[in-house]
């Protein structure tokens, strides 16, 4: 019995001493980004100088036509995970280079802060069941049927139309958002797929 009480409290430590280092490093990262916490938790922004609200700047990305992409990781100690994003972007050819970039209030901040490695899977045109599900607040654990593990050791989405295999290469401070850079090391592509494609708040299909 007392054996059982010290690894509680040890393991209680741990989760204290593991949330005490995340809300650091969103401490520094709010701090790097002229952002802070307001009274529910949430970031806002020190200095704004914007003459819009952000209901309309996100109306006027929104007019930029992106793919989707299910963006997975499986750190040590967590289940195979995916996220929904249309950050993604490319960087650099030399070194091979893409970028995405996460909420700072997403509940997957946690689980990508702790991956060293990420796959960026650009979805197909008939994948918009996978986009809207793993866009679904805290539903990030991958189905098995959806993924296989690619040659890095990262769940790879099956059905897609690219794969990047990535080591993450920087991680930078991007106001409510964190900006991951990640070095691709494995690829693949299944040419005979179409891209989703996303604009103003809608799926679409190449014509
Ligand atoms: C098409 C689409 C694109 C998205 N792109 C991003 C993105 O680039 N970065 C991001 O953090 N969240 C993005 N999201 C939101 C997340 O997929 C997800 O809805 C949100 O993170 C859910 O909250 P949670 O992360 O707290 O569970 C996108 C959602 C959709 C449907």
């Amino acid at each position: 019995m007392p054996a059982i009480q010290i690894t509680q409290r040890r393991s209680g430590g741990i989760i204290l001493f593991k949330r005490f280092k995340c809300i650091m490093r969103r401490l520094y990262l709010s701090i790097m980004s002229h952002n802070v916490y307001n009274k529910q938790g949430r970031f806002m922004s020190l200095g704004s100088v914007s003459s819009f609200d952000s209901l309309e700047f996100r109306n006027a990305l929104g007019t930029f036509a992106t793919g989707v992409c299910v963006v997975t990781a499986n750190p040590e100690g967590y289940e195979p995970f995916g996220m929904t994003v249309n950050s993604f972007a490319s960087v650099s050819l030399d070194p091979a280079l893409v970028l995405w970039s996460l909420q700072n209030n997403s509940e997957c901040f946690s689980v990508f802060e702790k991956a060293d490695k990420f796959a960026v899977n650009i979805l197909a045109s008939d994948q918009i069941d996978l986009s809207n599900l793993y866009a679904q607040k805290n539903n990030h654990v991958l189905a098995p049927k959806h993924f296989r593990i690619g040659k890095s050791g990262l769940p790879v989405v099956r059905g897609v139309v690219t794969s990047f295999e990535c080591n993450v290469w920087a991680r930078y401070p991007g106001g409510d958002h964190v900006i991951l850079v990640g070095e691709v090391t494995e690829m693949e592509n299944n040419s005979n797929k179409e891209p989703l494609l996303f604009n103003a708040g809608q799926y679409r299909e190449l014509r």
